[in-house]
């Protein structure tokens, strides 16, 4: 267990971000969607357009999944802008058109994992249930100094929660994630948690191999993901035609890839290949 001690050192220094000043769920949906794997200060930029667009899932269930995707375009991983599309989908048709009170109601929605769903829980109706996603759980494995399960990472981080403060305390420790805790270059210097801290900074890092801790992101540039990117930029402002792929993706010499790749977005339902050639799904 993290000492509750925490929460007096990082209260006061928690980061000033929009979505900390709401507590409506859908908007804290699309910010913890969009924070999984887009850089802060981007979703800062977009976050607040995303809802103007579609303020209620109501508004994202009656927009084109074609809609939704242009809207997200340049966040990347555009599975999430469908999946948040899906997920309107069913809460206007099974929930009246507000997200679910529950842990098992919101896990059933479309990408709605065991982080989403409880970062909802406890940003959007302050429960103190924990969040953890690959930041809290390499703190959970540093501080314990060994490799953790899912399940070990998800008992600790739960039973440190103080109650009545969830809200506060996710956030703080998600903040103690991105400053010091850092994957690499750990500010172990500068750590409220230093002294009770297993690991502090020397020999192996625990975290690493742990479940739930992720890799080194793979480089963007030449991959795939670039390619598929920068082809619904282009889509989001009207259809492609075949002969326009490959330049479109960005690997003008490279027809057979443009076309593996597009094939793996039609495959995924975020693409339609249409006669004339590719667009976004109506
Ligand atoms: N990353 C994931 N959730 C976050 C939040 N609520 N604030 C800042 N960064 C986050």
């Amino acid at each position: 267990m993290l000492p509750p001690s925490l929460l007096a050192w990082g209260r006061p220094r928690l980061r000033d971000l929009p979505w900390r000043q709401v507590r409506d769920p859908w908007p804290i949906l699309v910010s913890e969607v969009m924070l999984q794997q887009t850089r802060v200060e981007r979703v800062v930029d977009r976050w607040p357009r995303f809802l103007e667009r579609f303020p209620r899932p109501a508004a994202c269930a009656e927009a084109s999944p074609g809609d939704v995707i242009a809207e997200w375009s340049g966040l990347g991983y555009n599975r999430r802008a469908l999946n948040l599309h899906r997920t309107a989908t069913v809460v206007v048709g099974l929930h009246g058109g507000d997200l679910p009170r529950t842990l098992e109601d919101l896990l059933s929605l479309p990408g709605v994992g065991p982080y989403t769903a409880r970062a909802v829980l406890a940003f959007a109706y302050e429960d103190d249930v924990a969040v953890v996603d690959t930041n809290v759980a390499r703190i959970m494995a540093r501080w314990t100094g060994r490799r953790l399960t899912v399940r070990e990472a998800q008992g600790l981080a739960d039973a440190s929660v103080p109650i009545g403060e969830g809200w506060a305390w996710n956030q703080v420790v998600i903040d103690l994630g991105a400053t010091i805790c850092r994957a690499r270059g750990p500010q172990c210097g500068d750590c409220p948690l230093a002294s009770g801290c297993t690991w502090r900074g020397t020999g192996p890092d625990p975290a690493v191999g742990s479940a739930g801790v992720a890799g080194r992101q793979a480089s963007f540039d030449g991959s795939d993901r670039q390619g598929r990117g920068r082809l619904v930029a282009r889509l989001a402002e009207g259809p492609v035609a075949g002969s326009d792929l490959a330049e479109a993706m960005g690997w003008p010499d490279d027809q057979e890839r443009a076309e593996r790749v597009a094939a793996g977005l039609v495959a995924g339902g975020l693409v339609v290949s249409a006669p004339v050639g590719y667009a976004l799904p109506g």
